[in-house]
């Protein structure tokens, strides 16, 4: 045992498409800090499920297999096991996969160490729905990204159109929805703001501005010059 301190933590959770992943990965990079996509690895786990034939709402089959799961990220690129899978995990249909395994308590439970992994010297910026709730409590500060569904649904849009994928604003809005609906009202780890996180709309902002006031903020909580 030591008595180190563990290194500090930003939590950064929000809803689907809010940029938090853009952002979260800016903050990261500013500070030297490591980063954790809570997201990718709940995607990680569907598209293993899928290829192995186990069905999203099967609980105890799910939370064999996270348990078991072999992910690791390296230069920005998602591994499953010896393959790259960053393309795969991406997709409209993981998102969904995501969204509907995520909602076991005993997968979360499967995964919370897996996560809790990532913090590691100098300091971890990590995003997802329950970062400063469940996974690091402690975190040194706690942001939750959020805007208006019609506008993640618009980014959204014109993020697979330029990828040159066919793209439907309408089912994106309601996907999205369905998805906000799914991650907030589940009975474990919910996502909401806490009552010690600090509010960021983007609707009217860029991501250079949300990157901008999260620094700003980080610095003033860890009393950096
Ligand atoms: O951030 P994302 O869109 O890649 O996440 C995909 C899904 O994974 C999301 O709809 C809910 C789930 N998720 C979660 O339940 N908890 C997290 N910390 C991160 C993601």
């Amino acid at each position: 045992m030591n008595n180190l301190p563990l290194p500090p933590v930003i939590a950064i959770d929000g809803p689907s498409a809010s940029g938090k992943g853009s952002v979260a990965e800016r903050v990261a990079a500013y500070f030297g800090f490591h980063y954790l996509d809570s997201g990718a690895i709940y995607r990680l786990l569907a598209y293993a499920a899928l290829r192995q034939h186990v069905d999203w709402s099967d609980a105890p089959a799910l939370s064999t297999l996270a348990s078991q799961l072999q992910i690791r990220f390296e230069h920005g690129e998602a591994w499953l096991q010896d393959e790259i899978v960053s393309t795969q995990i991406r997709s409209e249909q993981m998102g969904k996969g995501a969204s509907e395994v995520a909602v076991h308590p005993a997968v979360r439970l499967a995964l919370l160490q897996t996560q809790r992994n990532f913090r590691q010297a100098p300091g971890l910026v990590g995003d997802g729905r329950d970062i400063g709730s469940v996974i690091f409590p402690d975190a040194r500060l706690k942001v939750f990204l959020t805007a208006a569904v019609e506008t993640r649904a618009q980014r959204r849009y014109q993020q697979l159109t330029q990828r040159g994928e066919d793209a439907d604003y309408a089912l994106i809005l309601a996907d999205l929805q369905q998805r906000d609906w799914r991650d907030s009202q589940r009975t474990v780890a919910p996502l909401k703001q806490l009552p010690d996180a600090m509010l960021l709309d983007t609707t009217d902002k860029n991501i250079d501005e949300a990157v901008n006031i999260i620094i700003t903020a980080y610095k003033k909580a860890a009393q950096i010059d």
